[in-house]
């Protein structure tokens, strides 16, 4: 009998999980043999098994168990650990997602190894730009696209960004957002849990995350930040759900009581946190994920960076960025104008591809005649034989 073609999906830390979710669900509907690996980059409860008993993720088949770490380390432990799955698993295509450093750690592994086991890249999500190299996401974003067979594209702005740096057309194919099919499948569910009423909230609210070291490892921009917030707290509530990084700067900077008018949650699982910016005022956050989210649910955005990779949440979406250098006065005035725009605005335009059904072009890319016929191996035909 021949073999199912097998698709190994790899997911290391909080941003990963929603994206692999709806991949993971469409390889089973068509009956493709899907091999999890989840490198443990991120592995509290809270950051790592909630969202795949929220999310519905099938168990992992590999856990790497990698854990925290400097960048180096992280990176190397993850392909250390990954190798061995790799070659114990062969599989026809290694589909890696985001811009995380288990991201680029299993691309490199895949890179070195694909010609031996005949596998092919695809990485999802690719094509995004900051242009900010201090961002240990850009390297890895960058890295990886140059090492994938295949490019997946989440915004028509992706695939320029791609030719410029030499990628042919080939390897590249738009697919849409990943992260909207699960924000879709889930945002019914999510309102029902009327989380605003769980967490107490008695005032229209503000919802902010920080987690970037550039925000939160050093203590002027935490303050000012903190500073901001505590100033809106005039007018709204807002709710902080803390990553662990950032509540360990804080105790650090000894800035506890700037929480104190501010309601401090552990990290949220995703229906929860996708309730809560559902009906919140404005989101002031640094994540990546939360500027589309935002965008597609229609809620004012501030992103506290000096750069986005996701500019078509700016141009199409309810996105801005904060004024910089960061200053608590300006920070506080935008957010104010967000909401007050938000007001009199017309329609929201959700960008192009953010339907609820990229996963399904996503696995159709990687059986399609041209993922067999394009990307840095030859030929896909030495792969289904390899094993
Ligand atoms: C990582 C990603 C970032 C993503 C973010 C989402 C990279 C370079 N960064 O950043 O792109 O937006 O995840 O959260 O890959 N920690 C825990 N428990 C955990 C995970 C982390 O306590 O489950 C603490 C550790 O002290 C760790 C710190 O948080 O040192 C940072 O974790 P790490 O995974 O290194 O990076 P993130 O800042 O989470």
């Amino acid at each position: 009998m021949p073999q199912r073609p097998r698709v190994l999906l790899v997911a290391g830390a909080r941003p990963n999980f929603m994206k692999i979710a709806p991949i993971a669900a469409e390889l089973g509907r068509r009956q493709l043999e899907c091999v999890l690996v989840h490198t443990g980059q991120h592995y509290d409860a809270s950051m790592s098994d909630t969202f795949f008993s929220d999310l519905g993720i099938p168990p992992v088949d590999y856990q790497l168990g990698v854990g925290s770490g400097s960048h180096s380390r992280q990176t190397a432990r993850v392909m250390e650990s990954f190798e061995p799955v790799l070659e114990t698993t062969r599989p026809d295509w290694v589909v890696v997602v985001g811009d995380i450093n288990s991201t680029l750690a299993c691309a490199l592994v895949v890179a070195k190894v694909r010609h031996q086991i005949g596998c092919r890249l695809a990485h999802v999500e690719a094509g995004l730009r900051s242009g900010d190299w201090a961002m240990p996401e850009e390297v890895n974003r960058v890295l990886t696209d140059r090492l994938s067979d295949l490019l997946l594209t989440p915004s028509p702005d992706a695939e320029p960004n791609l030719l410029a740096e030499g990628i042919s057309r080939e390897r590249i194919v738009f697919v849409g957002n990943v992260m909207i099919d699960t924000l879709r499948r889930m945002l019914p569910a999510a309102r029902r849990l009327n989380v605003a009423e769980s967490l107490e909230i008695r005032r229209p609210y503000v919802v902010c995350t920080l987690h970037r070291p550039s925000n939160v490892d050093t203590a002027e921009p935490l303050r000012e930040i903190l500073s901001a917030l505590g100033a809106l707290t005039l007018d709204f509530d807002v709710v902080l759900p803390m990553h662990p990084r950032t509540r360990q700067r804080v105790r650090n900077f000894s800035l506890e009581p700037m929480l104190a008018a501010l309601k401090i949650t552990e990290p949220l699982g995703y229906s929860m946190m996708l309730g809560l910016q559902d009906g919140a005022a404005a989101v002031i956050t640094d994540s990546g994920g939360m500027q589309e989210e935002t965008t597609v649910l229609g809620v004012p955005c501030v992103t506290v960076r000096e750069s986005t990779e996701r500019p078509i949440t700016i141009t199409e979406g309810t996105n801005r960025l904060a004024p910089w250098p960061l200053a608590a006065t300006t920070l506080l005035e935008t957010v104010r104008r967000a909401i007050a725009e938000r007001c009199g605005s017309g329609a929201l335009r959700v960008p192009e591809g953010w339907d609820g059904r990229a996963s399904e072009r996503i696995v159709d890319a990687l059986f399609s005649a041209r993922a067999a016929t394009h990307g840095i191996l030859p030929s896909a035909a030495t792969v289904v034989s390899s094993r």
